[in-house]
């Protein structure tokens, strides 16, 4: 205790007890840096932590035959790939950090404003990592500086610890600084962003291409962190499928699932993939429905899209349509049974040999006779189908799959010819995902059909043989998921 009560008399004429102001009260508060004595007291005195760069098992291996690849698709040129920075949230606070996928793809690395160069040289390239190293005692920033100083975020691995975690060269960020005039010429990726502007480059769309061009057919690794991350997230669905019913019954809502999803996530892997979308009723139809405002209501269909994250960073993204009372009406399950046999149809298309983008042509075929013999058309359905008609989109107006990876809607920077316009092959992984979205004030629709939105989404692996629904664990048909979610239900 410091001070010593008194009486003051205050503004309504009570009396108060007060303090005498505590010692250096009026002074302003000295900056530790700025307190020799202080600093020197800090510096000394600590046991060494081990800090563990907490490298994904198998990680580094991937990472180096990543590299090898670019390495053999760019001989001669230096190129530059950033994991960034976290944008300010506001003041000095920033949003959470994740690295950049085209970096982690080459470097296993998940460190914040780490740089990779991959420095040309005849026959190859040398690879250096540069890192900024974390601040320890004996450095102002160890008490200083809130992201970077061990006091601050904890034991963080140095630059022997990465060294020795990815089996690559690692240096200190300020000594890549030091060499900016080397990069001239040197392909920037979009991630190193602010390193290409302090060296007067502009940043190459080539090499961002070239990554996102080679990150499309998975290693036995990658497809390895898909599955896991996928199985992490069928178990995520079973963990937000019990929370249903108190969702229901206290009016907690889509946010309650919300939140239940997102705690698995970032528990089991290192978060939700993306946001997390959790749509009840009018909802449902709403594609990213991610503002989870809304109530949970038992008559309504529940649409969940969810995916795990893996520590790895490969996420699945996976879709499944509940009526969340536990009971399609006829209605829900009529509309639950286009979208299944639209699924079924796309997921025939997905083997070696097809092109990639004939998943999408057979779902559409289903959905357009589908709503066409609801009435719901207003044309032929070979005049919807045609690239100049189009009128089942109106229900359907997003894309309905993508390939599948370190981020969601992977590789989107591929040249066309190589993604989308290409066969699939072996190591593909993308996901499969039609729906039918009628609005609940959409007016071209019979009452009965309007609020009731559905997608199924599974992630796809393409194999030699065909291939591999990953999330298959989760049932597709009306009464699957009736049955799925009653015992779901029981154990919970
Ligand atoms: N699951 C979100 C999306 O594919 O857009
Ligand atoms: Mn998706």
């Amino acid at each position: 205790m410091t001070g010593t009560p008194t009486t003051e008399v205050t503004l309504n004429g009570a009396s108060a007890p007060s303090m005498v102001r505590p010692p250096y009260a009026g002074t302003r508060t000295p900056r530790l840096v700025d307190v020799p004595t202080f600093r020197d007291f800090v510096a000394l005195g600590w046991d060494a932590v081990p800090a563990d760069p907490g490298i994904p098992d198998g990680a580094a291996a991937a990472a180096a035959s990543h590299r090898a690849r670019l390495s053999a698709r760019h001989p001669g040129e230096t190129l530059v790939v950033a994991a960034g920075q976290a944008p300010v949230r506001n003041n000095d606070c920033r949003y959470a950090f994740r690295a950049d996928s085209g970096f982690v793809w080459v470097t296993g690395c998940q460190a914040e404003h780490s740089v990779i160069v991959l420095w040309a040289r005849p026959g190859g390239h040398d690879a250096v990592l540069y890192l900024p190293p974390p601040f320890r005692p004996g450095d102002d920033g160890f008490f200083s500086n809130a992201a970077r100083g061990e006091l601050w975020v904890g034991p963080a691995a140095g630059l022997e610890e990465w060294a020795e975690a990815l089996q690559i060269t690692v240096e200190p960020l300020a000594a890549l600084e030091a060499r900016l005039p080397d990069l001239d010429g040197a392909l920037f990726s979009a991630s190193a962003g602010r390193l290409a502007e302090t060296a007067h480059v502009e940043i190459s769309a080539e090499l961002d291409r070239s990554i996102s061009d080679l990150r499309i057919v998975k290693d036995e690794w990658e497809i390895d962190q898909l599955r896991q991350a996928v199985y992490a997230t069928v178990d995520g669905f079973a963990a937000v499928i019990g929370e249903v019913p108190r969702a229901i019954g206290t009016g907690l809502g889509e946010r309650w699932l919300q939140g239940t999803f997102d705690r698995h996530a970032r528990t089991i892997g290192n978060g939700p993939g993306y946001a997390t979308i959790v749509g009840s009723g009018a909802h449902a139809p709403i594609m990213h429905w991610v503002r989870c405002d809304g109530p949970v209501l038992p008559d309504e269909l529940l649409l969940l899209d969810m995916g795990v994250e893996a520590r790895s960073l490969y996420t699945a993204d996976v879709t499944r349509t509940f009526p969340a009372g536990g009971t399609f009406t006829q209605t829900q399950r009529e509309v639950h049974d286009l979208v299944e046999k639209a699924h079924r149809a796309g997921l025939a298309c997905v083997r070696p040999g097809v092109e990639y983008q004939d998943f999408h042509f057979a779902a559409m075929e289903v959905i357009a006779r589908g709503l066409h013999d609801w009435g719901i058309l207003p044309v032929s359905v070979d005049e919807a189908l045609s690239p100049t008609g189009q009128h089942h989109r109106r229900y359907l107006a997003c894309g309905i799959g993508h390939h599948l990876g370190l981020d969601v809607h992977d590789c989107t920077k591929s040249h066309y010819e190589i993604a989308k316009g290409a066969p699939l092959v072996p190591g593909v992984v993308m996901t499969v995902e039609p729906g039918l979205y009628f609005h609940a004030n959409d007016l071209t629709l019979p009452p009965e059909l309007r609020g009731i939105g559905v997608r199924l989404e599974d992630d796809v692996l393409v194999t030699a043989a065909g291939s591999e629904v990953l999330s298959g664990a989760l049932p597709l048909d009306a009464a699957g998921v009736e049955g799925w979610m009653r015992s779901i239900q029981k154990t919970f």
